[in-house]
């Protein structure tokens, strides 16, 4: 059992200045209580009580290079250098832009901002001012960002969701007004039948579908065979918008993205969080006739926007991504792979129910009877939370770091070692599960 004196004692220096002693909501309900770190390199972490873990959570997706990765270290230390901020435009701006539209099949035109929820709000306020409508559908357990009108029916209980065919819309957050309600409509994910109909009643004043391409933040749940190219056909039909969310899927799932992997091309898309090794940065990118309004009548501001530093993270970051036609990829879905199907047979052999879906770059484990999640009521319904909330401490006391609700992150800094002994830990933590 590792000591975590330090931590706790920096939590409650933490709490007298700081609500929950953190500056995020979603790390306040880490198990076994949240840890302070001192450094991280590579795919390792090391906690301020000198514990060291093998780490899947990889700041929640960013760190798809691994830690403190140096090429990127680099870039942004010569780059700021030079200046950090000039209210004004600088030539790495164009360089990322350019790469961007180089990449991702629906980018014809880019803008950038800081965080993620910052630029689907972006997304929205252009969709709705394309189409001159106001209802955006999305789907439960989907998130997209904190802000008042998107936290939405992400993690509803379900004695609180209303019928699956007509789910409630349901805020996330006291101080939200339920007026932000009005403007969305809700479905379950993964059943075009429910949004064909959805379309045929209202197609005509919906602007957009938001959706995650591959539902990340419950589950690590791929859309149904179908899906995405059944919700493209219904926005072209009605004069929707397709907006495809890929903060957490975007140079995740590979260099084009979910719409890449999946082969289905939104007229809109976010990205942040890989796209720029740890440093904070998030694109908006789209098809040029829409984008274009930014240049007219749609306002986009926001004073850190394309700063040098997150230019410069970002240019570096997606050199090393696009370098030798996507060769770090290959090795993140070779070691995905062994490390998936090492659980998977530790399960068998523990004769625990263990689903494990999802991608080798983003998976997500469960204890779950059922063969597959494909929608958020699954995940809420026949998951055993506690359980995998109790494996997931049993893995950190001997040394491997992953998030509390169950998706695990690759990065190219992982080794095959790492993965070897990440295995013999699981092996050990399910042995402690099994038991209690
Ligand atoms: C799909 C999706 N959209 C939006 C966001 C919000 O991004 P940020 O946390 O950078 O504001 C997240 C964050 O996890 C996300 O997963």
């Amino acid at each position: 059992m590792p000591s975590w004196a330090e931590s706790q004692r920096l939590l409650e220096r933490a709490r007298h200045t700081i609500p929950a002693g953190v500056t995020s909501n979603v790390r306040a309900g880490e198990r076994p209580f949240p840890l302070f770190f001192a450094h991280a390199a590579g795919a390792t972490l090391t906690d301020v009580d000198g514990n060291s873990y093998i780490d899947y959570v990889l700041g929640q997706g960013p760190m798809i290079l691994g830690h403190s990765h140096p090429a990127v270290l680099d870039a942004v230390e010569r780059a700021m250098r030079r200046g950090q901020l000039f209210a004004g435009q600088h030539e790495l701006e164009i360089e990322v832009a350019e790469a961007l539209v180089r990449l991702v099949p629906c980018a014809e035109l880019c803008r950038f901002g800081v965080s993620g929820s910052e630029l689907v709000q972006a997304a929205m306020r252009l969709a709705r001012a394309v189409t001159g409508r106001t209802l955006i559908l999305r789907f439960e357990g989907h998130y997209h960002g904190w802000f008042d009108n998107v936290l939405l029916n992400v993690a509803t209980p379900p004695d609180q969701a209303g019928p699956r065919e007509q789910p409630r819309l349901a805020l996330g957050s006291a101080g939200q007004t339920a007026s932000v309600c009005e403007d969305f409509l809700l479905l379950p994910w993964n059943d075009l039948a429910l949004v064909e109909q959805l379309f045929a009643e209202r197609g005509h004043t919906i602007a957009a579908i938001m959706t995650e391409p591959m539902m990340c933040n419950t589950g690590a749940i791929p859309p149904a065979p179908g899906f995405l190219a059944g919700l493209r056909r219904l926005c072209d039909q009605y004069g929707a918008l397709l907006y495809m969310d890929e903060i957490i899927t975007g140079f995740r799932l590979g260099l084009s993205g979910a719409q890449g992997r999946f082969g289905v091309t939104p007229d809109l898309a976010t990205f942040a969080k890989a796209l720029a090794g740890g440093f904070a940065t998030a694109a908006l990118v789209g098809r040029r006739k829409y984008m274009e309004r930014f240049a007219q009548d749609v306002n986009h501001s926001g004073t850190f926007n394309g700063n040098v530093i997150s230019m410069a993270a970002a240019a570096a970051a997606l050199a090393e991504l696009e370098r030798d036609d996507g060769a770090l990829y290959r090795h993140m879905e070779q070691l995905g792979t062994t490390l998936i199907d090492g659980i998977r047979s530790l399960a068998q052999r523990h004769d625990l129910p263990i689903l494990v879906q999802g991608f080798p770059t983003a998976f997500h484990l469960s204890f779950t009877e059922l063969a597959a999640l494909h929608e958020y009521r699954d995940y809420a319904l026949h998951c055993d939370k506690e359980r995998y909330a109790r494996l997931k401490v049993a893995l950190l006391k001997r040394g491997v770091r992953v998030l509390d609700r169950g998706v695990w992150y690759i990065s190219a800094a992982h080794t095959a070692d790492q993965i070897a002994q990440t295995l013999d830990i699981f092996d050990a933590a399910l042995l402690e599960v099994r038991e209690l």
